[in-house]
């Protein structure tokens, strides 16, 4: 990664743990040592969020995986960025395929939820990426820049400081199959020339993208190596001790 970007990694732990469980990822994180070079930030079940907040160290952030897009109201099941704010918890995961996939969550309402979790002073992380069939049809690009330029769009000019841009090939969450650091950075010099063309050349300087899929403590350091890699969004390994290395990655 280009050393004016600070390296980044979130912990998206999905719909796992428990308190004990919680209390055991606190654990190997507290004792790290970690980078204090990299920002860390864990993606926590929402009945956590307040359990989490509380028990990890101020140094380590904490995002929800979802919210929806206004303060308040009749919707039941679903939390508000306000509710993540009044808890302590600074960030939010927004556009998880898993979202779009499973819950069919559509680009334009994954850009409203980026619009008003930034008004309320919430900072992102919205995710984007292709799937297989996308991607062997040789629509990669379009794909990207079609969920890119949704939620682009609801980002105001100087909340750009509060958005980190997660590229997750769907193809390779939870799979096992890392897109390889090559694969990775073509997209992200893409997504990044993107930015230049259709935003600034100093927004595309100085967001952070970073990279999901199967990302492990063996090839973190290989994709950190990357010029627009600026760091990982981890699942599966993030709540195991080895998340440590995936942190330390850029050391
Ligand atoms: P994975 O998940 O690391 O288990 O592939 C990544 C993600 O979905 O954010």
């Amino acid at each position: 990664m280009a050393s004016a970007r600070k390296f980044f990694v979130g912990g998206n732990w999905k719909m796992n743990g428990t308190k004990a469980e919680i209390d055991g990822i606190i654990g190997f994180l507290t004792a790290g040592p970690l980078d204090p070079n990299a920002d860390l930030v864990c993606g926590v079940p929402a009945c956590y969020l307040d359990y989490a907040r509380q028990k990890l160290p101020a140094t380590i952030g904490v995002a929800a995986q979802n919210c929806y897009k206004v303060a308040k109201g009749a919707f039941t099941g679903e939390i508000s960025p306000a509710m993540i704010k009044d808890i302590g918890a600074e960030w939010v995961i927004l556009g998880h395929s898993e979202r779009r996939n499973v819950f069919g969550e559509s680009d334009a309402l994954i850009g409203e939820k980026v619009a008003h979790a930034l008004s309320e002073g919430l900072k992102v992380i919205p995710c984007i990426g292709e799937k297989l069939e996308e991607r062997e049809a040789g629509k990669t690009e379009e794909v990207v820049f079609t969920q890119l330029k949704a939620i682009v769009d609801k980002i105001p000019a100087d909340k750009w400081d509060s958005v980190v841009i997660a590229y997750e090939p769907v193809w390779a969450i939870g799979t096992g199959k890392t897109a390889t650091p090559q694969q990775a950075q073509e997209v992200h010099g893409k997504l990044r020339q993107w930015l230049s063309d259709n935003v600034s050349p100093d927004v595309a300087q100085k967001t952070r993208i970073i990279y999901g899929g199967s990302v492990t403590a063996d090839n973190c350091r290989e994709l950190a190596k990357e010029a627009d890699i600026d760091g990982s969004l981890v699942g599966g390994a993030s709540l195991k001790p080895d998340f440590v290395h995936i942190v330390n990655a850029s050391q």
